[in-house]
């Protein structure tokens, strides 16, 4: 099996983690490496459902490596809060989860910071997850971070807990007129939390080399989308990582010369949840019946999530941007029942054809989506195992699709559990 990236092509929630979960099976190992416990990854196997924030969703399978790595921002209590999940179902991570030593923490100002700054923007606010991304990764950027090999030795956390509150509370105060957060209490909880998660922990770098040596197969699982990338997204309204393939190399510390695919997770449709805009968003009746049979709710924070017809220029930027050699289309059993279903095939902006998402914002504001109207299928998806299975105008739809964005389907999701999956071309 080749060495796969695995990340989503649009806003996120695309259902990378069952796609991760599914590739899994020929892989050893998985490595997430950006993003944090704003990501919200639901893998269903038989009748158990599992939502991952942190932990690779390759964990359910039982002799699997998971790897969490350096660009991941950690949570050290939603780590324990996974793991204690896990615990209850019969499975144990012991001996094939590890933790990238110099990964960052995230720190109980980090989450204060996110909310007290999305409450003061009001109007303005970016919807985030308020799980602390944002302010955490720019103390690391800001090198004053606090990394999770530091949680394990109180003269290394000790003085960077100091000179944080120093600068935080005083910002807290000054411009938020919020209470001070005890140092002192942090580094007793931190301390505490170190010691738990410290088993999981280790310096990565030999472990991956020896790893590679031994001809593993990694997949790389990335989180969020491409449009909510801190570079190539709709600025300011995305997250503040690099969310695109190329992420995978810095955030893991493997090379680019062992990736072999890049494969980019779609949904049938578009989804997108928190502010920003969204050019193909239905804001009626379609938008609600997608959100219906899709459950387009988050999986972090549980809140509805903007639904709207496929958007071509947005995987044509993704096809783009992370060098897309496959896309992994999902969800295409919630369009069972549309008997006419709509893609955007380009933009118009001030008239002018506009073929991938815009960078600057106020242009994405101008983008009028040009749709393209398809028959429906009418029938249902979910039983259909090959590409000859599938009704004649799905196959026409995904044929549609792949044109548009000149990027082959390698693989179909008909249903959320492992089995209902379709691979077509994965080579
Ligand atoms: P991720 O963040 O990209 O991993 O995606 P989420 O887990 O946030 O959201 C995807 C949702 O769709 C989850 O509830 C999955 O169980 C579900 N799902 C994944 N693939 C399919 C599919 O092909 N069909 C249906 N109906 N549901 C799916
Ligand atoms: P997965 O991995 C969908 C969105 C938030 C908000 C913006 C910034 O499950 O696909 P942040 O908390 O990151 O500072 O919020 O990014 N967002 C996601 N949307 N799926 C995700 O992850 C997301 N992670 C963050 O809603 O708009
Ligand atoms: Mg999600």
């Amino acid at each position: 099996m080749p060495n796969r990236v695995i990340i989503g092509s649009q806003w996120g929630d695309e259902g990378k983690a069952k796609v991760v979960d599914f590739l899994t099976l020929d892989a050893d190992i998985i490595i997430r490496f950006q993003g944090g416990a704003n990501a919200g990854h639901t893998v269903k196997v038989d009748d158990q459902e599992f939502v991952f924030h942190l932990i690779p969703s390759g964990i359910m399978h039982k002799e699997k490596v998971c790897i969490i790595g350096n660009g991941v921002v950690i949570d050290p209590r939603q780590i324990l809060i996974e793991i204690a999940d896990l615990a209850k179902k019969g499975i144990t991570p012991d001996g094939r989860l590890f933790i990238a030593d110099n990964a960052h923490v995230v720190l109980p100002w980090h989450i204060a910071m996110d909310k007290l700054k999305e409450k003061k923007a009001g109007k303005d606010a970016i919807g985030t997850t308020g799980r602390g991304i944002g302010p955490c990764y720019s103390d690391k950027v800001n090198r004053h971070g606090v990394r999770v090999g530091d949680l394990l030795d109180e003269r290394e956390l000790r003085p960077r807990i100091e000179a944080i509150a120093g600068f935080r509370n005083q910002e807290f105060d000054l411009m938020y007129g919020a209470p001070p957060i005890d140092p002192e209490q942090v580094i007793a909880e931190f301390l505490e939390l170190g010691r738990a998660i410290a088993p999981f922990v280790v310096d990565l770098a030999e472990m991956l080399h020896g790893m590679r040596k031994q001809n593993k197969r990694f997949i790389f699982e990335g989180a969020q989308g491409t449009i909510l990338d801190v570079d190539h997204g709709t600025y300011p309204f995305v997250t503040s990582s690099n969310t695109v393939a190329g992420s995978a190399c810095c955030g893991s510390g493997l090379g680019p010369t062992l990736i072999d695919q890049v494969v980019g997770v779609v949904k049938a449709y578009t989804t997108r949840v928190g502010n920003g805009p969204f050019p193909t968003e239905l804001d009626n009746a379609i938008g609600e019946n997608l959100r219906k049979i899709g459950g387009e709710f988050g999986a972090t924070t549980g809140r509805a999530r903007r639904c709207g017809w496929f958007d071509a220029p947005v995987v044509r930027k993704a096809a783009i941007v992370n060098g897309l050699t496959h896309l992994a289309m999902t969800k295409l059993d919630v369009l069972d029942s549309f008997e006419e279903i709509l893609v955007c095939t380009h933009y118009l902006v001030d008239g002018v054809a506009q073929q991938t998402m815009p960078s600057q914002l106020s242009k994405v504001g101008r983008c009028q989506p040009v749709y393209e109207k398809l028959p429906g299928w009418m029938a249902d998806t979910t039983k259909c195992r090959s590409w000859n299975e599938l009704p004649l105008n799905a196959r026409s739809y995904l044929k549609r699709i792949e044109e548009l964005v000149d990027v082959k389907i390698g693989m179909i999701s008909v249903g959320a559990k492992r089995d209902e999956s379709i691979i077509i071309d994965l080579d």
